[in-house]
């Protein structure tokens, strides 16, 4: 009898391989891409934000983000960096070099109150530098590194 069943679990595993595949490179819902373009323009002017205290300017990354970042926070996560507050926004441009011409990509978080609590109200984006979305949303790849960052908040930079 269970021969009989093999076709179908791999067409199974084929079907999950496909849906695996696809949340990785994820968009989200239709809500995330117009919060996707909302936060590309309230991320407007992020080069002059604030920092992470000790990890102003141009860093060596120890993370996918590519060889160097630059990591900025808007005056709501500035204000207390411990503990980031909702409507906090965290931006981190991502280089291929020490060049600032050799921006690949902007990976960026956003707390929204009530909007993924079991992962730290955390939306989180990737774009291109011309502002195309290639994530968005609750992206399982991104929560499931941050996930290893110290004060259950998924944030690297301030523990
Ligand atoms: C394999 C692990 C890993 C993955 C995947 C990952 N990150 Fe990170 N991220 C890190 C580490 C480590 C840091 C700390 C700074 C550094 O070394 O660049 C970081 C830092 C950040 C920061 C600055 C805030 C902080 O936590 O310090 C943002 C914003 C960020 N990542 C967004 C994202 C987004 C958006 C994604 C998914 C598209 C993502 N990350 C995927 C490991 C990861």
């Amino acid at each position: 009898m269970h021969r009989f069943q093999i076709p179908h679990k791999s067409l199974l595993g084929t079907s999950l391989f496909l849906i695996l595949f696809s949340a990785c490179a994820s968009l989200g819902t239709p809500e995330d891409q117009d919060q996707g373009a909302a936060l590309w323009g309230e991320m407007n002017g992020h080069e002059a934000w604030a920092s992470f205290a000790g990890h102003e300017g141009m860093q060596p990354s120890r993370a996918p983000h590519g060889k160097f970042v630059i990591t900025t926070i808007n005056d709501v996560a500035a204000a207390d960096q411990a503990n980031l507050a909702p409507g906090s926004i965290v931006v981190k441009d991502n280089y291929a070099s020490e060049d600032p011409s050799s921006l690949k990509a902007s990976t960026v978080m956003k707390k929204i109150p009530g909007y993924d609590p079991e992962n730290g109200d955390w939306y989180w984006a990737r774009y291109t530098p011309k502002g195309e979305l290639t994530h968005a949303g609750k992206v399982s790849m991104c929560i499931d590194c941050h996930f290893d960052a110290d004060g259950e908040d998924l944030i690297f930079l301030n523990d």
